[in-house]
C-alpha cells in the first residue's frame, strides 16, 4: 500500500489541470499535488494514476512519489472559490497525492531535447498503458532539476471503463503520432527489449496491490477487490510482449506553436526536431522550418 498522510492545509488550486488538482501540505511536512476522489473524472482516474505511476517508476522512469492523503474538508473552509469548496466537500476520506516538484517547468519539446533511448522508453511505456494524454497538446511531463518527469497517468488503460471488452481493447494498436516525444526518434525496439521482460505478472500484481481497496470496491462484475486487481494485471501482461509491434507513428496531426518564452524561441531551430534519420541527412529541410511552420 502507498504511504498514507493527512492533509493539514489546502494551499491553492492548480487551474491548469482539468480535474482541478490542488496543492496541499500534509502532516509529514510534505507538499503534494492532490487529486480528488470527488472530481468529475471519477475514482478510476486515481486507480490508473497509482497502477501506471508505480509501474513506470519500477521500470526506471522518473515519476514523482505517490501517497494517499486523508482529507477532512474542514481544511478548505477559508477557500473562497465555490468550485474548490464543493470539490473538497465531495472528497472527504482518501485521495491521491503526488510529491510536488517545486520550481519544475512544463515540458516543452522545443526547449528540451530528449535522447532517442529515453524517448523510446517513454513512448513504449505509454503504448503499454495506452496513455492518450502525453501529446504535444498536453505533454504531462515536467522538467525538474534538468530532467524530464512523468505526471498525470489518469487517462490510461481505457479498457477499465468496459471490462467485458478489455481483452479486445488491450489488443489494439497505439497511435503515437502526436506523442510529445515522437519527434525525438524514439528507439522503441531497444526500449521494448529492455523493459518488456521486466513487466512480469509478479510486478503487475505488486503495483495493483498499491491501490487502496476503497477505490476498487463495488465495481460491477467483480465480487472482490482482488478479482478486480487481477483484471488490471491481465491486459498489461498481454500487451507487454508485443505492443512495440503495434505502435503507429505517422505525421503529427498539426504542428504546434512553441510555448517557450520569446528569448528562448530565438535560439530554437525547427519543429518537429529532426529525427535521427533527418540528422543523418541534414539536407532534408521540411515544411516545418521556423519561418513556415508556425
Ligand atoms: N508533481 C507535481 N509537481 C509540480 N507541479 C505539478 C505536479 N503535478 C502536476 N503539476 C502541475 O499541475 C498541472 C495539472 O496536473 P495534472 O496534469 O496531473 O492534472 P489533471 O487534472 O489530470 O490535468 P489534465 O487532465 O488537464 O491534463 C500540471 O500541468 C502541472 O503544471
Ligand atoms: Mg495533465
Amino acid at each position: 500500500m502507498l504511504e498514507e498522510v493527512v492533509a493539514t492545509r489546502y494551499v491553492t488550486p492548480l487551474r491548469e489541470g482539468g480535474s482541478l488538482p490542488g496543492i496541499v501540505e500534509a502532516d509529514d511536512l510534505g507538499t503534494y499535488v492532490m487529486k480528488f476522489t470527488g472530481a468529475g473524472q471519477g475514482r478510476k482516474t486515481l486507480v490508473a494514476e497509482v497502477i501506471c505511476g508505480e509501474l513506470g517508476r519500477r521500470l526506471g522512469l522518473r515519476v514523482p512519489e505517490l501517497v494517499t492523503i486523508q482529507l477532512d474538508p474542514v481544511i478548505g473552509l477559508a477557500e473562497p472559490d465555490q468550485e474548490v469548496q464543493e470539490l473538497l466537500k465531495a472528497s472527504a476520506g482518501l485521495n491521491l497525492g503526488m510529491d510536488f516538484l517545486p520550481g519544475s517547468l512544463g515540458f516543452d519539446p522545443l526547449a528540451y531535447e530528449v535522447g532517442a533511448s529515453e524517448a523510446g522508453k517513454v513512448v513504449w511505456f505509454d503504448a503499454l498503458i495506452n496513455n492518450v494524454d502525453r501529446s504535444w497538446r498536453n505533454p504531462n511531463m515536467l522538467v525538474w532539476h534538468g530532467e524530464p518527469w512523468l505526471i498525470d497517468h489518469g487517462a490510461t488503460m481505457i479498457w477499465h471503463h468496459n471490462w467485458p471488452g478489455a481483452q479486445a481493447s488491450a489488443a489494439k494498436p497505439y497511435n503515437a503520432s502526436d506523442h510529445v516525444l515522437a519527434p525525438f526518434g524514439p528507439d522503441i525496439a531497444s526500449a521494448a527489449a529492455e523493459l518488456a521482460p521486466l513487466v512480469t505478472e509478479e510486478l503487475l500484481t505488486e503495483v495493483a496491490a498499491e491501490v487502496p481497496d476503497e477505490w476498487l470496491a463495488g465495481e460491477p462484475g467483480f465480487e472482490t477487490t482482488d478479482q478486480l486487481r487481477r483484471a488490471y494485471v491481465e491486459p498489461l501482461l498481454a500487451r507487454a510482449g508485443s505492443i512495440h509491434e503495434r505502435i503507429l507513428m505517422d505525421e503529427p496531426t498539426r504542428t504546434r506553436p512553441s510555448q517557450a518564452p520569446g528569448w528562448l524561441t530565438d535560439h530554437l531551430t525547427s519543429w518537429p526536431h529532426p529525427t535521427k534519420k533527418d540528422r543523418d541527412a541534414p539536407a532534408a529541410a521540411g515544411p516545418n522550418s521556423k519561418d513556415g511552420g508556425r
